[in-house]
Order: structure tokens, then C-alpha cells, then sequence
């Protein structure tokens, strides 16, 4: 089976290149290009079975549409979520759709807690100070998390990761979520309003669907306590951004951390430097003092990408063979 994997960076190229010279995958064929899969170069997988993609790529009905003609059969999603693939266009072409579920929780915990922490501490802020001889401490003054409460929002994996480091930091944590998680003796269930309500950090770890789609706006921050510390490394359309904009300049958050946010696509893992921001909403949201953004690196640790790489090259193994392994995703 020949694979084509768009946007292929160089660690994604180290670590399946590693991967695949690791289990011997004689039968699969990788080739790599760096321009992201979008319906205008979808055309690229002519001549391929299988194309791997990533949380950056357009994969809705027009892609997928040429994938098929193209003669693909199989889209490996090298990520955990896969809201921008069109799995009922997916469903209709044939086409099937494998990701790579719970590759590194801790990564991305671990990552929520740190921009948790940096919004909250300023320690980005104290580190340029620093360098910069200025030792003064104005402006610094965080907040202890010990002892307070954390309100996590979905706990599967990632969010069952951040519950346990904030049970760690002494804090009691809440939780909501469709589903219990029963490893979670610690946490209280709670319904959405009284998490809102009584959280001093609210940690978003639900997927990104129909009924999650701006799940924070301005109704429900209303609900928030005031000083509350928001933090998404989950999908930007989980929060209103506008809405958002508006409750940081009434002054409801103490701090807020983004690892994603709603304009990403397009920008997200490129160095614009040198250009001019198209969107306002990532600039307007840069110049508040207690926000930290970051460029949906959550997953961006070694053990993720080596999770992320064995599983996605079993995955195109278990297609080959005709078997299923749990990892595919349909649309309902
Ligand atoms: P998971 O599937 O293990 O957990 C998701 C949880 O959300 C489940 O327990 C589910 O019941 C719950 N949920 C679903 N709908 C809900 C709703 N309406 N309200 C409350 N809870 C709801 O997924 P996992 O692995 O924990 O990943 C969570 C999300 O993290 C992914 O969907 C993805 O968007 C994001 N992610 C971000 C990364 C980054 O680099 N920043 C990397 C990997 C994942």
C-alpha cells in the first residue's frame, strides 16, 4: 500500500520514517509532501491507497470527493479528534477514516496544566523581564491553585489526566461529562451550570461536535465565577471567541490559556513572522495582558509522536489485512 502524507513536517517525517524502518513495513510505501490536504490538492493522492492527514487539513465533502476519484480508500487521521473530515461523505464514497485515539493523554494534560500555570504565574512574561535586567515583580501576582477547585469539562483520557495533576496540585476537582469516568473516585459529578459556577479553573477536554460547538459564550461565562482561570486545549469552536473577547474586557477571567482557538486553520504550525495577520480575533486576543496562546502543540511531546506513528502505520496495517482494530471512526 502506497501512503501520501500531506503536510509533513520534519519530526513527522523522523518519527514515521523511524517507525517504519523500526517494524520492517515492507509492504507499505510512505511518500511525503508539505502542502496541506485541501480540496485543491487532493488531486496529489492519485495513485495512492491511503492518505494521512492532520487536525490543520480540510478534509469536508469537496476533498474527500476527489480523494475517492483519486482512487483512495483509506484516510489515516495522524491525530486523536477528526471534526474537519466529513465522515458522512467518508461513509458514502467508501472511504474509511482511522485516528489515533488516546496517544499521549499526559501530553496534552500536562501541556493545559502548563498553560494553566504560565496565564496564571506570568512566568513568560518574568522570563523576558529577566533577561532584560528588569527584576521588578509589578504586574507578576498570580493566584495559589492549591486548594481551590478545578471543573473539568469531558473526561476521557485527556481530561481524565488533567483531573488526576489537578488532584495532584490539592485542588478538589468537578467534573461533567455525558459519561462517568469510574477511575475518577476523586471528582464529583457535577451538571454543567454548578461546574461553571463553582470552578476557580475550567479545563475544556470534550471533543468539538454539533452539540459542543460554543460551548463557552456569553451565557454560560455569566455563569462563571468572576477571577476564573479558562483553559482549551480541545478545539477552538468550543468557545465563542467574540463572546470571549467580551468577557476578558469586563474583566471575568483571571487568566485564560489557548491552545486553540477559532482561526487557527491556516496559520497554525506556519511561521508568519514576516506577514500581516489576515484575522483580528488571534491579534486582539494576543494583546491581553492575562492570556497566553499557543499553536495546538498539546500533543507535542516524543512520546506522543512515537505513540502517534506506531499506531497510525498499525493502523494502515490492520486495513491492509481487511481487520478492524477499534481505531476507525464513522459517522453516526
Ligand atoms: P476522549 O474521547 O477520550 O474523551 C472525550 C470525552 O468528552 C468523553 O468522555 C466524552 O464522553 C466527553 N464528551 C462528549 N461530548 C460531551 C459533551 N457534550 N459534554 C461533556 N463531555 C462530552 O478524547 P480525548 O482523547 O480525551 O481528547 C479530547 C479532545 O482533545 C479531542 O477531541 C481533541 O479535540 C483534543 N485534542 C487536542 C490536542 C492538542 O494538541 N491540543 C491533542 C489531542 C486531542
Amino acid at each position: 500500500m502506497k501512503i501520501l502524507f500531506f503536510g509533513t513536517k520534519s519530526y513527522d517525517r523522523q518519527f514515521f520514517d523511524d517507525t517504519w524502518r523500526e517494524k520492517q513495513y515492507e509492504q507499505i510505501e510512505l511518500d511525503y509532501v508539505e502542502t496541506l490536504l485541501t480540496p485543491d490538492t487532493a488531486r496529489l493522492a492519485r495513485g495512492y491507497e491511503a492518505v494521512c492527514a492532520f487536525v490543520n487539513m480540510d478534509l469536508s465533502a469537496p476533498a474527500i470527493e476527489i480523494l475517492a476519484d483519486c482512487g483512495v480508500r483509506l484516510i489515516l487521521m495522524r491525530s486523536a479528534g477528526f471534526n474537519n473530515v466529513d465522515l458522512a461523505k467518508a461513509k458514502e464514497k467508501n472511504i474509511t477514516v482511522m485516528r489515533v485515539p488516546g496517544y499521549s493523554p499526559e501530553a496534552v494534560a500536562e501541556h493545559a496544566m502548563a498553560l494553566a500555570l504560565t496565564a496564571n504565574r506570568h512566568t513568560h512574561k518574568a522570563y523576558v523581564r529577566v533577561r532584560e535586567n528588569d527584576f521588578s515583580l509589578s504586574g507578576l501576582m498570580g493566584v495559589t491553585l492549591h486548594g481551590k477547585t478545578a471543573g473539568i469539562v469531558g473526561t476521557g483520557k485527556i481530561g481524565a489526566a488533567m483531573a488526576r495533576i489537578c488532584h495532584g496540585f490539592g485542588m478538589n476537582v468537578l467534573a461533567y461529562d455525558v459519561f462517568q469516568n469510574p477511575s475518577l473516585d476523586f471528582a464529583e459529578y457535577t451538571d454543567m451550570d454548578t461546574l461553571l459556577a463553582r470552578s476557580d479553573l475550567i479545563s475544556l477536554h470534550c471533543p468539538l461536535t454539533e452539540e459542543t460547538y460554543h460551548l463557552i459564550h456569553t451565557e454560560t461565562i455569566a455563569k462563571m465565577k468572576d477571577g476564573v482561570i479558562l483553559v482549551n486545549t480541545s478545539r477552538g469552536g468550543l468557545i465563542c471567541t467574540e463572546d470571549l473577547i467580551r468577557g476578558i474586557r469586563d474583566g471575568k477571567f483571571f487568566a485564560v490559556g489557548l491552545d486553540v482557538y477559532e482561526e487557527e486553520d491556516g496559520s497554525v504550525y506556519e511561521d508568519l513572522s514576516d506577514a500581516i495577520l489576515k484575522h483580528s480575533t488571534v491579534a486582539r486576543l494576543l494583546n491581553f495582558p492575562n492570556v497566553v496562546v499557543t499553536s495546538h502543540q498539546g500533543f507535542f511531546a516524543r512520546e506522543a509522536l512515537l505513540a502517534i506513528s506506531r499506531t497510525t502505520m498499525e493502523n494502515a496495517l490492520c486495513f491492509m489485512q481487511g481487520k478492524k482494530n477499534g481505531n476507525e471512526v464513522e459517522s453516526k
